[in-house]
């Protein structure tokens, strides 16, 4: 079954080879959308026949959104420590051990049916990838558990069980990344193409360098992708071993000295900057200007999680990026798309050309400025192909 999509306003293909400038925009554009992919892409005048017609009437169309950070299989609230925060007390990853409990708790049906509401929470805002991780369970059945679950909504999963140090492990961590990295790693790895830690030496909770270190080999020897949450506390060695180490994204990098943007600058590593943390954490944000000028890739992503971040709308974190970070609106869609879809590793998503994936977003405005320009406005919504 084949649609030809018409009336496109301002068409974003994320390449510049078809349009204009680095985001590549096409004016007065059409779109044929064949399966799962896209057929042809080009002007409206010119487009070709197919089996369905929609017209967008003048709207804008973008890549959909690649949120490529998040961590959506989870049970219970922690409203009151957003509430705790916003009258002055830090964030230091101590509430994830409440999700954890509350998780345990939960059955498949109750994770399952609040893992589905929010990916459709995210659909209705543009989002057409969404990576998961696990991090809720912390031991071997549960960690498994929440991957499986994940695995029914992505196949962008990411194995966490070193996410935090469990209480029941508080006086013998070494005990713990020893399970993270053997039995737990085992049980996990067939449902995982990732696996991430936070590494955080600021956090007593988190682990510091020479854990992580263990975590990503045992990981990297288990045929996983690694992935780091690193640098959101303080100026750690996330980011230095997320490069050692190959990692295809580095998280948060929030603290970052000279030697790690030089670390980054250039390589194959992105710098996945979540500033929905910074807002809801009320912390300093990530230094995006000093990233992107240095030559590093930067993605954005939304971080969802009951903890540090509940927000599933990556428009909300543009409009963060550009009214706090300082990115251009231009850098900022890039960074939620093309961006998202390199910390995934993926080309076939993040642009639009012919064979890519026909994730497409359409926006309720002419053009891709106003995500930024009109925030907290539903503008974007992941277009649906099938009837
Ligand atoms: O990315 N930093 C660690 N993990 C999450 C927060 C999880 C939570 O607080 O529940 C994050 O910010
Ligand atoms: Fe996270």
């Amino acid at each position: 079954m084949s649609l030809v999509v018409t009336g496109i306003g301002e068409l974003v293909t994320n390449d510049a080879a078809l349009g204009e400038g680095p985001l590549g925009i096409l004016r007065n554009a059409a779109i044929v959308v064949d399966g799962d992919s896209v057929a042809w892409v080009g002007s409206a005048d010119s487009a070709p026949d197919a089996d369905r017609r929609t017209d967008v009437a003048g709207r804008a169309v973008i890549p959909g959104f690649v949120d490529s950070h998040s961590h959506l299989v989870f049970a219970g609230d922690r409203a009151d420590e957003f509430a705790a925060r916003m009258a002055g007390q830090p964030y230091t990853g101590g509430g994830i051990a409440r999700t954890v409990a509350a998780t345990r708790a939960a059955t498949d049906e109750e994770l399952l049916s609040r893992l589905r509401s929010l990916v459709g929470e995210m659909r209705r805002q543009g989002t057409t990838t969404i990576e998961i991780k696990s991090g809720y369970g912390l031991d071997v059945e549960q960690e498994a558990r929440l991957l499986r679950v994940a695995r029914d909504v992505t196949s962008e999963t990411t194995f966490l069980g070193a996410h935090v140090v469990p209480p029941e492990f508080a006086s013998r961590r070494s005990d713990y990344v020893d399970l993270v990295t053997g039995e737990m790693l085992a049980a996990c790895a067939p449902y995982a193409r990732w696996a991430d830690v936070f590494c955080e030496p600021a956090s007593p909770h988190a682990f510091d360098g020479e854990e992580s270190r263990t975590v990503l080999s045992a990981a990297r020897a288990a045929g996983l992708g690694l992935r780091v949450h690193g640098n959101q506390l303080s100026a750690g060695p996330g980011v230095q071993l997320a490069v050692e180490f190959g990692a295809a994204s580095v998280d948060h990098c929030t603290y970052l000295t000279d030697s790690d943007v030089a670390a980054l600058a250039g390589g194959t590593t992105v710098a996945t900057l979540l500033p929905g943390v910074e807002f809801s954490t009320r912390s300093p944000y990530p230094d995006a200007r000093r990233l992107i000028e240095a030559g590093v890739t930067v993605a954005l992503a939304t971080d969802c999680n009951p903890g540090s971040c509940f927000t599933s709308s990556m428009p909300f974190v543009i409009a963060l990026a550009v009214r706090e970070m300082r990115m251009t609106p231009a850098e900022a869609l890039w960074s939620a798309t093309a961006g998202g879809a390199l910390a995934l590793r993926r080309d076939d998503i993040g642009r639009i050309g012919v064979g890519t994936r026909a994730d497409l977003a359409v926006l309720e405005a002419p053009s891709y400025v106003h995500l930024a320009y009109r925030p907290g406005v539903p503008l974007a919504s992941a277009l649906t192909l099938q009837e």
